[in-house]
């Protein structure tokens, strides 16, 4: 008898209702985040019908200012940053929802002017006394403010509202600093209240890695051991450390993408399938993943990490100078802006297969993808035949730019005789879908108004990918940036990187 497969409803179709009545408070409502993503977010909801009735936005910030003057720059940000044409009514629509509190993060009557107005918008817009606390701020002000939202018992909602947190990178700085922030947060808000960004998981392109594993049926039974040579994890950027020198060269490549961005590549690509599509156990197998890569030692340090930084070369034909000539950079720094790794992944799926990962600035082109790499097939069917090798078959994500999938594959050449060619079948998303306007924010934005955690991060699954760059981050502490290599901006990044793999035969695909 047949049995009919389950069917898996198209990713959206849960996401037609309006999200729930809420206050959508924002601190650091003056900054940047705000008026780049966030705001340009909350207009593409509204344009998509998904912000409900009852809504009203809380703007926190230092800045003396009155309601009209904070709506005044909340529309002029938008109508800059929008990622579509503005529609003038939606435009009015939201920003007449804009309220804004003056204050200091880190003083209590802040607190209680905020509380007020929360008070007012719950019965002048009708949020129910739900309130989102968004932390677009600095993150030396995470746990202050959440604290302060404990202490002036805002933390709490009354029977049958709702109250969560919002926080956004980086979280922490090493596995200590980042079990301290959980630790205080978790003192006044509850595990289940904390959402925690990784702007990587709202990319629908990451989304989209867990159906093409588990919606289909062809890749399930190769994804392992069995038939996978290697795994390339690739997040490059032509992109400069720019005016960020000041706080980049305290952070470095490692902390800005590894934990985080790679590891939430490597995650989606090495979980086992969960056992539904939930939440809980989404992040429980992206968790157990992360768990399994193998501790690094000092030895595996040296050997399987490559850190690099940019010296003056020339980006997409414009000149750049040397990452220690850039504005608020250490003219001595060892900070580096590339990082590649060698990982492995101690479990019976992946045992035997490394992981890849590189990332880095002011690199040759802008590219995120992972490349998984199959076995070879064995050569025997040809030996009698002009076939000198045959190359290994290829699928390729791409995440951005240029989304899609390829698969490359080996083919007979046309002609008498077995000649056998690489080829490529590519499938691009643009030729398929209409990509709808988005900065990225508005899937994470609406999941948590409605209250679906699974694109964000718990706790554990924070502290697991400290734990696995906290021994890369002590042997660097101290040791004068011995191994630092220097790559030219503008190339494929330091040639040691390419030693990584070199010596097992392999090597990195092209970046550009
Ligand atoms: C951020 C990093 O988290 O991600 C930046 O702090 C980096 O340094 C950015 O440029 C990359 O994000 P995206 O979406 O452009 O790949």
């Amino acid at each position: 008898m047949d049995v009919a497969a389950p069917s898996l409803a198209p990713a959206a179709a849960h996401k037609l209702r309006a999200a729930d009545p809420c206050a959508f408070v924002i601190f650091g409502a003056a900054g940047d985040l705000t008026k780049r993503l966030l705001l340009p977010a909350l207009y593409n909801l509204a344009a998509g019908k998904l912000l409900p009735e009852g809504f009203a936005i809380v703007g926190v910030a230092r800045a003396e200012m009155a309601d009209d003057e904070f709506r005044r720059h909340m529309a002029e940000a938008l109508r800059r940053f929008a990622t579509d044409g503005i529609d003038p009514r939606t435009l009015d629509d939201l920003i007449g929802r804009c309220r804004y509190v003056r204050g200091d993060f880190d003083d209590g009557a802040t607190y209680d002017r905020l509380k007020a107005c929360l008070r007012e918008v719950a019965r002048g817009a009708g949020t129910h006394d739900n309130c989102l606390f968004y932390l677009a701020t600095p993150p030396d002000f995470f746990a202050p403010i959440a604290c302060h939202l404990g202490e002036a018992g805002l933390a709490g909602a009354p029977e049958g509202a709702w109250r969560r947190l919002i926080v956004e990178k980086p979280f922490g700085f090493d596995l200590q600093s980042a079990c301290a922030l959980n630790k205080k947060l978790l003192g006044c808000f509850a595990e289940d209240q904390i959402y925690r960004i990784d702007h990587y998981l709202g990319k629908e392109t990451v989304q989209n890695i867990m159906v093409l594993r588990f919606a289909n049926g062809m890749f399930e039974p190769i994804w392992n051991r069995h038939h996978i040579d290697h795994v390339q994890i690739t997040v490059t950027e032509t992109v400069s450390v720019e005016n960020r020198g000041k706080l980049y060269d305290r952070t470095g490549a490692l902390r800005d993408m590894v934990p985080n961005h790679l590891f939430q590549l490597l995650a989606l690509t090495a979980m086992e399938p969960p056992s539904r599509f939930d939440a809980g156990a989404v992040r429980s197998a992206k968790l157990d993943a992360l768990e399994a890569i193998r501790p690094l030692s000092d030895a595996d340090i040296a050997a399987d990490v490559v850190r690099g930084q940019y010296g003056a070369g020339r980006v997409k034909g414009k000149m750049l100078p040397a990452y220690r000539e850039a504005p608020g950079v250490a003219r001595e720094s060892v900070t580096e802006t590339y990082v590649a790794m060698r990982l492995a992944i101690d479990n019976w799926r992946w045992a035997g297969v490394p992981f890849y990962l590189r990332t880095g600035k002011a690199l040759a082109a802008r590219k995120t993808e992972i490349a998984i790499k199959f076995r070879t097939a064995p050569l025997a069917l040809f030996r009698d035949m002009p076939v000198e090798s045959l190359a290994q078959n290829l699928l390729v994500l791409r995440i951005q730019p240029d989304e899609g999938a390829a698969l490359h594959f080996n083919a007979k050449i046309p002609g008498p005789e077995i000649r056998i060619e690489n080829v490529r079948m590519n499938f691009k998303y643009e030729d398929y879908f209409d990509a709808a306007p988005s900065t990225g924010y508005e899937t994470l934005i609406y999941d948590c108004m409605v209250g679906d955690p699974m694109l964000f991060q718990r706790a554990v699954d924070i502290e697991a990918g400290w734990r696995v760059v906290d021994p890369i981050l002590k042997a660097w502490r101290n040791d004068d940036g011995r191994d630092l290599c220097t790559y030219a901006a503008g190339s494929d990044g330091p040639a040691q990187a390419q030693e990584l793999l070199a010596h097992s035969g392999r090597q990195w695909r092209a970046i550009a």
